[in-house]
């Protein structure tokens, strides 16, 4: 459903506003206080959240962040390092929460599509050593942002638990959008948790919802979890105002794939038009990349010709656009999309 004030806003699958059953949920939730374990309505969500990644708990935290950053502190000690991706959200868009909060520097292993080799995380594992940093834990990202909204295969994130378990490190998901990796993928949440030792995912970007992010994993990390949620000033009171909205986006998860099949006519479309600007092959769930230098009209047209018929994209970094989709647009607002730049390559 696109929004009534006509924008079409493909920034990002966060700016989703919530739909009339979750406001209503809203108002009707039942509540108690969430910092004495008392919210009936988060109790219900921790649980549906665990149950569905196969592990033991979960804790309902305020943003993806904070998820990935207690993930990263109850698994590491000061001076650890954690491996990543080069692009990893966890070291590149926390604003150095990792260095603040847990005293972790980043070891960083290049990587397409999210998808770090397993001979580069052996290399990084096995490199230990007395007069190096501790290696504290390996940390994937899936879908991965930086590419596109990439699926991390599940192999190689079975390879990393198993060398990961050989060398006693835990494993931490950044899964803002593992439920867009689900829907591609067809393999179960379960499955992708059994690869790691904590996983973050979000209920405020494809799942809909207007807030909140779940952190999953072992009953004794995530007592310690929900402990440090209150150091940081994260222990909320009724907050089943939010788990209420967060479980209807959940429950509703299967809608994902629709935004995949927009984001792939869209990538066809602007592939057919522009080709070279975007790489059909690897919009593989609701994220299109665009190459600006590949545009014929050069760059910083598009934006503003757009922006002009009130639609809105983002960029990923200089040079490269971005369409996200989720459920407040439509095959309309790719249509929309699709006349201005026809208006522009004609002109
Ligand atoms: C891959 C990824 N991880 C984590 C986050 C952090 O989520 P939040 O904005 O809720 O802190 C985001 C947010 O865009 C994200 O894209």
């Amino acid at each position: 459903m696109p929004f009534a004030d006509g924008l079409a806003d493909f920034r990002s699958d966060t700016v989703t506003r919530p739909t009339a059953a979750m406001r209503r949920a809203m108002a009707e939730a039942e509540v108690g206080d969430d910092v004495y374990a008392e919210d009936p309505t988060v109790n219900r969500l921790e649980e549906e959240a665990a149950e569905l990644l196969g592990k033991d708990a979960a804790v309902f935290v305020p943003s993806g962040s904070m998820g990935n950053q207690l993930g990263i502190w109850v698994q590491t000690r000061p001076g650890d390092e954690v491996i990543c991706v080069e692009d990893a959200h966890i070291r590149n868009y926390e604003l150095g929460a990792g260095a603040i909060v847990s005293s972790v520097q980043f070891r960083t292993i290049a990587a397409v599509g999210g998808a770090m080799a397993e001979q580069d995380i052996r290399r990084a594992a096995s490199g230990s050593s007395y007069h190096l940093p501790r290696l504290g834990l390996l940390a994937w990202e899936n879908s991965h942002l930086g590419s596109g909204g990439r699926v991390v295969p599940l192999p190689a994130m079975q390879a990393g638990k198993a060398i990961a378990d050989e060398f006693g490190l835990g494993v931490h998901l950044d899964g803002a959008r593992l439920f867009n990796t689900v829907a591609a993928s067809g393999i179960a949440p379960a499955e992708w948790g059994a690869t790691v030792t904590t996983v973050q995912f979000c209920f405020s970007k494809g799942l809909g919802a207007p807030v909140g992010s779940i952190l999953c994993g072992p009953a004794d990390l995530i007592d310690e979890a929900r402990w440090r949620r209150k150091v940081l000033g994260g222990g909320m009171r009724q907050v089943g105002v939010l788990a209420a909205p967060a479980r209807i986006a959940l429950a509703e998860r299967d809608r994902l794939a629709e935004d995949h099949a927009l984001a792939a006519s869209l990538a066809a479309g602007l592939a057919d038009r522009f080709p070279g600007a975007v790489d059909v092959d690897t919009v593989e769930t609701n994220i299109v990349l665009v190459d600006e230098a590949e545009l014929p009209f050069g760059a910083g047209v598009m934006v503003p010709a757009l922006a002009a018929e009130g639609i809105l994209l983002g960029d990923l970094r200089p040079g490269v656009l971005r369409f996200v989709t989720h459920r407040d647009v439509d095959a309309d607002d790719v249509r929309r999309v699709f006349a201005v730049l026809d208006g522009l390559g004609n002109g």
